[in-house]
């Protein structure tokens, strides 16, 4: 378990970015590769690609152990991502690549920008329905559990009359 706030944390999340570009470059060479009619250098490629999405699972493990998550948890992550990205990264680098004069640079991040919005609304709006599924759940649950307490004391009311029942017929045995 590695501690929050410290610079092996930062390093962790830099390795995890790291690992995670490599993944995706060499996903993008082995498509040039395979244009080009280079298959053996493109499988090579797609090999590795998979290897360094191991390699970025390693470290979420660390930043993120899955024993410690919850599904309330990744969705509020994914959602401070995302909003990160809508309200702080892309504005910050359109206004920069509008003073540099990148004008594709400035569609691209207006562009993203606008898809990282959307998958905010979209993981808020599951948050949601997992909550309100939660509280379905719940009643269900509350339900089973009530109508099993009335079967159950049924059955101890029942039980009883079979006992004295039998303890009669037991009785009359003995009696004959
Ligand atoms: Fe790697
Ligand atoms: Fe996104």
């Amino acid at each position: 378990m590695h501690q929050h706030n410290t610079q092996t944390e930062k390093n962790l999340e830099s390795a995890f970015a790291g690992e995670s570009m490599a993944n995706r470059k060499y996903l993008y060479f082995a498509k040039i590769a395979r244009k080009l009619g280079a298959d053996e250098v493109a499988d090579l490629f797609e090999e590795t690609a998979h290897q360094e999405t191991g390699h970025a699972f390693a470290h979420l493990e660390l930043l993120y152990p899955s024993q410690e998550m919850t599904v309330e948890r990744i969705l509020e992550l994914a959602i401070e991502g995302e909003l990160y990205e809508t309200n702080q990264m892309y504005p910050e680098f359109e206004r920069i690549a509008v003073q540099e004069g990148d004008q594709a640079a400035v569609s691209e991040f207006q562009e993203q920008a606008k898809e990282s919005a959307e998958h905010a609304e979209i993981f808020t709006k599951a948050a949601k329905r997992f909550k309100a599924l939660g509280l379905v759940e719940r009643y269900h649950a509350n339900r089973y559990i009530n109508a099993l307490d009335k079967v159950q004391n049924k059955t101890t009311e029942i039980e009883p009359k079979l006992q004295s029942k039998e303890s009669n017929s037991k009785g009359s045995e003995s009696a004959a």
